[in-house]
């Protein structure tokens, strides 16, 4: 356990928290500064100028540019210095790094479904190792939930319908709570687990306890079962977009737009088919909303990711 100055603080343990709580310090400190000023001004010249005895009646006094100057621009600087600060740690919070260890997150009523690229699936807990940029893509499977590790000072809303994301560096080996900071129904108050950040080489141990299915070959496994792999080939029979290559590719539509093949135009392809069609295509797809659940889709992204373009078949 670390020294933490105010006890009432959470523990640090992740790069973002002393980062947060430094910012936090100049707040507190510049508030608890203003306060005692403003309330020291107030008392003193309550007492001061208090009415009495060769003091009953008020003398005009005429204002003084430089002490305006002077007040206005002190504090300005004060408040600007938070709020490039503040901007720093936001941007720097919200770009997590190019190399980090990715896990996905569903939230549903009521607990936290978490699993690893190596196949490894956990439910409220999230062991993650120490020392390295995890980056988390959340989804909710029904309405708002929130992925929140006081500990990590990190806090990202799932929601329903689109993926968000969240990024962390465990900096402390230790059990760390996670909470679901949305109100989301009954048992909201129970939706809660525990982030376990574990030296390198414990995790990697213990990743390697899991199943042997990687998200990727459960998601080969569901594109059969659902008979994707009937119109999503790469032969003459094609009657729908190869979809080998087409993870961070740009995509020509029929209406001339150009999108990103991300996880979030698989997934709405996968759930609204016609809402934008591949130039070139029919818009023949069935909707697949109520057959497969988020996990799901989340494996089937995995999957048409690990995909290669293939070689077209000839004649
Ligand atoms: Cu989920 Cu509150």
């Amino acid at each position: 356990m670390r020294f933490v100055p105010f006890p009432v603080f959470p523990e640090q343990a992740s790069t973002l928290s002393t980062r947060t709580d430094h910012l936090l310090y100049y707040l507190l400190g510049i508030s608890g500064l203003m306060t005692v000023l403003i309330a020291g001004c107030i008392l003193f010249f309550a007492i001061r100028y208090r009415r009495g005895p060769g003091n009953e009646h008020a003398t005009q006094v005429a204002g003084s540019h430089r002490l305006e100057l002077a007040w206005t621009a002190a504090p300005l600087v004060f408040f600007l210095v938070m709020y490039a600060w503040g901007a720093d740690i936001y941007f720097w919070a919200y770009t997590p790094p190019k190399d980090a260890l990715e896990i996905t997150g569903i939230g549903k009523q009521w607990m936290w479904k978490f699993q690893h690229l190596s196949g490894q699936r956990e439910i409220n807990e999230l062991h993650v190792p120490v020392g390295r940029a995890v980056k988390v893509l959340l989804a909710s499977q029904d309405v708002i939930h929130s992925f929140y590790v006081p500990a990590f000072r990190v806090k990202q809303d799932a929601i329903p319908g689109r993926y968000s994301e969240v990024w962390f560096e465990a900096t402390v080996p230790g059990r760390y709570h996670l909470f679901c900071a949305e109100y989301c129904g009954t048992l909201h108050s129970g939706m809660i687990g525990w982030v376990v950040a574990m030296e390198p080489s414990a995790f990697q141990e213990w990743l390697g306890g899991g199943p042997t299915m990687s998200p990727a070959q459960r998601g080969e496994k569901l594109f059969q079962d659902l008979g994707c792999n009937t119109c999503h080939r790469a032969d003459a029979l094609a009657r729908c977009p190869e979809l080998g290559g087409l993870f961070g590719r740009p995509v020509q539509l029929q209406n001339g737009q150009v999108v990103t093949g991300d996880e979030a135009y698989i997934r709405e392809s996968i759930l609204d088919p016609g809402a934008k069609v591949v130039a070139g295509y029919e818009n023949i797809m069935p909707t697949f909303k109520g057959l497969v659940t988020e996990e799901g889709i989340l494996d089937l992204i995995a999957y048409i990711r690990s995909l290669t373009p293939a070689e077209k078949a000839g004649p």
